[in-house]
């Protein structure tokens, strides 16, 4: 098995300080930085956008794993591309056209990722698994950072990683909300192969530290 990548979420961190809080985790086992927008249409609290992400990707060493908690995101792909998105996840809920989507994600050279919400079954994604890089599975509904994670998660990343493997997919599953150290090493038991995490990160007393000490349980 792959060992899991980690992906702290920014919206954690301080935006006061977005250059110092990028440039620390430069060297740390970070492998992702998770970036969360929120367009206060399809979440219920808004975030950060477009200048933002760029203001990032100018300190960044990690690759930059966008998640877009957007309404009608087809007209930002390419936005996001320019701003250093390497990974641009959409939500399914928010797509009506997710096939052409998707084609059009892979088309501006990026990562194609779909998101779903808590209620959405995996299976809805059987038709476009074979096209997918990544699929993130949310345990907690997106909008907020610190919410608990909703156990339920374990049995959906069991039927995620049944149907990729019937698809004959290689997308990464991907965990989102409510991961703390607690929960990482069942989640990649069961089939994870990247976390995200927010405020068990940045809210602890060193985030570098936590990342390593989460990196190494996952590797015992
Ligand atoms: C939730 C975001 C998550 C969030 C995770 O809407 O998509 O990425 O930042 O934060 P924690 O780890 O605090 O749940
Ligand atoms: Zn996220």
């Amino acid at each position: 098995r792959r060992a899991p990548l980690l992906a702290p979420s920014l919206l954690a961190a301080d935006f006061g300080n977005l250059q110092a809080e990028t440039e620390r985790l430069a060297g740390s086992a970070a492998d992702w930085l998770h970036c969360d927008v929120m367009d206060g249409r399809f979440v219920p609290n808004i975030s950060f956008g477009i200048p933002v992400l760029q203001a990032i990707h100018r300190h960044a060493k990690q690759p930059l794993d966008v998640h877009l908690m957007i309404e009608e995101p087809q007209h930002y792909l390419s936005a996001f591309r320019d701003a250093g998105a390497q990974n641009i996840t959409v939500h399914y809920e928010a797509c009506t056209h997710l096939h052409r989507v998707i084609q059009q994600i892979k088309a501006l050279g990026c990562n194609a990722g779909v998101a779903l919400n808590p209620h959405t079954p995996v299976w809805v994604l059987e038709d476009v698994a074979a096209d997918l890089d990544l699929v993130c599975i949310m345990s907690v509904n997106p909008g907020f950072g610190g919410q608990a994670f909703i156990p339920n998660t374990l049995r959906k990343v069991t039927a995620l990683k049944e149907l990729l493997v019937d698809s004959g997919s290689d997308a990464l599953i991907e965990i989102d909300g409510g991961v703390t150290r607690d929960n990482a090493s069942a989640l990649v038991e069961a089939g994870a192969d990247v976390l995200v995490a927010g405020s068990f990160v940045f809210n602890s007393p060193d985030p570098v530290a936590t990342l390593a000490e989460l990196r190494a349980q996952l590797m015992a």
